[in-house]
């Protein structure tokens, strides 16, 4: 047998996809199952999209292409960023990837070395502590709190910097949470990297899901353009998750670094989808505008549902599409409670800890999925937990 390296041990994973394994397998047992685990918008992805990605590979976008993306499609991401952040951006400032994901590993790998600290939101999206780990540095969580509205306590975060620091995560809106982080809150980590000399990366990839007040990105705060990292894609915003298209904003001397790391792994991102996220860009805004309005009427309706379950206790978040609720009452750890919903009433959804060891406490449901589903979800919760 061979052995692996040790950096394997290293390696985490995102719980969702075995839970979801677990549900499947329930079902085909044939249990019925209400899926609240995914984390991915239930609408097909606009027609016009798909439309431009048939026309693309009639007309021979099937090939090879630059590491960094197409120059089209750049321009078109210079422009979009550059409006809803209000800065000034060109194309050698983006690259694009097969989904955003890669843009977390790929920027860990190329700026932390052994030891050195990275920020991150804690219960927060957990490819980054894998990440952190696996490519040698030492993750420092920063709690987000339901007292907060699951945002960051400054003096906290302010704590949480030391010389080793290196890297400082956001996420805005966020998952698992929903929560959506303040001018004040932004203006606190623009302080403390430019002080301290930090690199900052902001996962934007819920900017467009927004129900209560606006995006804010620390990059509109002057001089942070040129020490933050921008994640965004196509994936939530146009219902594309399967597309795999993101990209990453930064400035050119990274930009080449990473570009470099795309070569070295993937080469490039498939260019027809390339070609359907530019026509995402131009004319699929209204798709987003549909789908953000859904997804208010399910939210509003979901946390109505589960604050009439005695001993549950849900915030309206203001973003993304997961609610957060806070299950402490029940006496029991997040991982039973997300068990026996899925085992005893047959619902699937995430233990807060799936996002790290401040989600103790908490559930994470998506609501991403249909208004029946939801109604019948939150029913057979507030039956499962009355058993428990
Ligand atoms: C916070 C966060 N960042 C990034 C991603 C990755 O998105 P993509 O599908 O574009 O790789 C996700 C997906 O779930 C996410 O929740």
């Amino acid at each position: 047998m061979e052995k692996l390296a040790s950096r394997m041990g290293r390696l985490g994973t995102e719980t969702a996809f075995d839970v979801l394994v677990k549900a499947k397998a329930l079902e085909a047992r044939g249990r019925s199952v209400v899926h609240l685990e995914l984390g991915e918008p239930d609408f097909d992805t606009p027609s016009n999209v798909i439309q431009a990605a048939n026309s693309a590979m009639e007309e021979g976008y099937t090939h090879y292409c630059a590491s960094a993306g197409l120059v089209e499609l750049r321009e078109a991401i210079a422009d979009h960023v550059g409006q809803t952040r209000s800065v000034n951006i060109d194309p050698d400032w983006v690259v694009v990837t097969p989904g955003a994901k890669p843009i977390m590993f790929f920027l860990i790998l190329a700026l932390v070395e052994e030891g050195d600290e990275v920020i991150y939101p804690n219960p927060g999206f957990p490819i980054y502590e894998s990440m952190i780990r696996f490519c040698g540095g030492t993750p420092v969580p920063l709690p987000l709190l339901e007292e907060f509205e699951f945002r960051f306590d400054p003096e906290q975060l302010e704590s949480k910097v030391s010389s080793k620091t290196k890297l400082i995560i956001i996420n805005s809106p966020q998952n698992p949470t929903g929560g959506l982080l303040t001018e004040n809150d932004l203006a606190t980590v623009a302080d403390l990297a430019t002080r301290h000399d930090i690199t900052v990366l902001a996962d934007e990839i819920y900017s467009c899901i927004i129900y209560e007040g606006e995006h804010r990105s620390i990059t509109s705060i002057p001089g942070m353009m040129d020490r933050t990292v921008i994640l965004d894609g196509f994936s939530k915003t146009f219902a594309m998750t399967g597309w795999r298209l993101g990209y990453g904003i930064m400035r050119p001397e990274l930009q080449t670094h990473i570009s470099k790391l795309v070569t070295n792994s993937v080469s490039c991102t498939a260019p027809f989808a390339q070609r359907a996220g530019l026509e995402a860009l131009a004319n699929a805004g209204g798709a987003t505008a549909s789908m953000v309005a859904e997804f208010r009427k399910r939210r509003d309706f979901l946390v109505e549902a589960l604050n009439r379950i005695p001993g549950m206790s849900c915030l309206y978040p203001p973003g993304a599409f997961y609610v957060f609720p806070n299950v402490r009452s029940f006496g029991k750890s997040s991982d039973e409670i997300a068990d026996y919903l899925l085992q005893e009433a047959g619902v699937a959804l995430l233990s807060g800890t799936a996002f790290g060891a401040f989600g103790e406490g908490y559930l994470r449901l998506s609501y991403a999925t249909s208004m029946e589903n939801l109604a019948e979800g939150s029913q057979r919760i507030a039956d499962g937990l009355a058993r428990l």
